[in-house]
């Protein structure tokens, strides 16, 4: 059984995910920021450094949200970065601040599901997603779609959640993460599931190996894990 944000709701879960992210999209940015300490933007840029070789030109930001990871993939001086999502309440908060960057030359949000993308094969030089994948309703279908879409010689950077292993710090995080992030979150985002959701999603993920496997029967291939922040986040690269 998948997890979904609200158990008491019908709908399946993309129709679920995206109605929590319509109803948390103004408070989302800060909530993202206060909640991991600022830490988020470091992971973001992480990532981006890896793509910093390739030089991509055309990038697709999956699962964009509020545009963060699109806006930091500015730094590969793209010609066009092509975000997409399935909440038009997380794409028009996203919008506002790329208009304010002056950027939307370079940046395009537009709806979109990961699991059916409206692209040709092999469009894109990079594929990039940061805390989209664990959404998804169908993981390995999400990926294939990416796949599907990259140019071979491609590079795709996930950023994902993932489970901190070592003692004292898992117990220190598993504590934070059940108990103080959904009670600030709620507060916060006056939405009573969204982040109850967000750590039972990341309970819930195949993270490190598991996504791997995962990845390599999506296609993609020389797949690497990188392990962030003492396990709780994990980039997954992986090529065409
Ligand atoms: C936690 S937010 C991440 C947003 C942004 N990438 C960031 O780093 O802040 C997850 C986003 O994934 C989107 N999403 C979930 N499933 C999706 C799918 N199948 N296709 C496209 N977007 C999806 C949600 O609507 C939401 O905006």
């Amino acid at each position: 059984m998948s997890v979904v944000p609200y158990k008491d709701k019908e709908g399946t879960k993309r129709e679920q995910v995206a109605e929590m992210f319509d109803n948390i999209s103004p408070k989302y940015d800060l909530l993202n920021h206060v909640l991991s300490a600022g830490v988020d933007i470091y992971w973001r840029k992480r990532a981006i450094k890896l793509l910093k070789k390739q030089q991509p030109k055309v990038i697709l930001d999956i699962a964009t949200g509020t545009g963060d990871f699109a806006i930091e993939a500015l730094a590969l001086n793209p010609e066009k970065v092509i975000g997409v999502d399935i909440s038009e309440g997380m794409l028009a908060v996203g919008r506002e601040k790329i208009a304010k960057l002056g950027k939307q030359d370079v940046i395009t949000l537009q709806s979109g599901d990961s699991e059916s993308l409206a692209f040709t094969n092999n469009y894109f030089d990079a594929i990039i997603v940061s805390f989209g994948v664990r959404n998804f309703q169908n993981l390995l279908a999400g990926l294939t779609e990416m796949n599907r879409v990259m140019k071979p010689g491609g590079t795709c950077v996930v950023v994902e959640f993932s489970k901190p292993k070592s003692f004292p710090f898992k117990q220190i995080y598993n504590f934070y993460f059940k108990y103080i992030l959904p009670i600030i979150g709620k507060t916060v985002s006056k939405d009573s599931a969204a982040y109850t959701y967000l750590p039972e999603s990341v309970q819930a993920f195949p993270d490190g190996e598991a996504f791997l496997d995962i990845y390599k029967k999506a296609g993609f291939i020389n797949t690497k894990c990188i392990s962030l922040t003492f396990g709780i986040c994990s980039i997954y690269v992986g090529h065409k």
